[in-house]
């Protein structure tokens, strides 16, 4: 994959992503200490960031996965969602962590939130890996943030264009 072209600038290093997901792990165990801690992974891009959190963490958690698709072109979301794989665990009375690999408008976890949220789970935050503020159409909060990126489209780290180069150890923007 070294000298494909579509690979542009590297917007977060490796070094960076292992010593902010180090960060995040340490805040997530302090907050989470006592409590039934679910991570909710959102298939596929989230499992990347999600396996380092969770290798990281120093309080018990389960982990879950659910997978949906937004339809809309393969660079922009339209906030209609199809949950292709639900989750396995019952959250109701428990501590769930949804772990995102990024928010773009934001209109698919704002979907994500309302549905968990009906099975009423004790407490339900975000932690996300990226954002890019500029392109925010929801109003939603993020628990946990590990960088702001600016308006571009973004790969590697489990971000995919068109299922590729999700195994890149840092986040690059594409090269249009
Ligand atoms: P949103 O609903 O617009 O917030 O988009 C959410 C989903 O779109 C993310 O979970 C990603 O799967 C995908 N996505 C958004 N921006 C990017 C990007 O820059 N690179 C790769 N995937 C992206
Ligand atoms: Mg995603």
């Amino acid at each position: 994959m070294e000298g494909d072209d579509a690979i542009g600038d590297i917007l977060v290093p490796a070094e960076d992503l292992e010593r902010r997901v180090r960060e995040l792990a340490r805040e997530v165990s302090r907050d989470y200490a006592g409590k039934d801690l679910v991570l909710v992974g959102v298939l596929k891009g989230a499992v990347f960031f999600l396996s380092d959190l969770m290798r990281n963490l120093d309080v018990p958690c389960e982990v879950d996965f659910m997978a949906v698709a937004s339809y809309g072109s393969a660079t922009k979301s339209s906030g209609v969602v199809r949950i292709l794989k639900d989750l396995d665990a019952v959250i109701e009375g428990r501590d769930v962590l949804i772990v995102e690999d990024i928010v773009d408008s934001g209109l698919t976890l704002q979907y994500l939130l309302r549905n968990l949220a009906g099975r009423n789970p004790r407490s339900l935050e975000v932690c996300a890996l990226l954002v890019k503020p500029e392109r925010r159409e929801v109003d939603l909060h993020a628990r946990y943030v590990g960088f702001e990126i600016p308006n571009r489209f973004a790969i590697g780290y489990g971000l995919d264009f068109d299922e590729r180069y999700r195994g890149l150890p840092y986040v690059a923007a594409l090269k249009e």
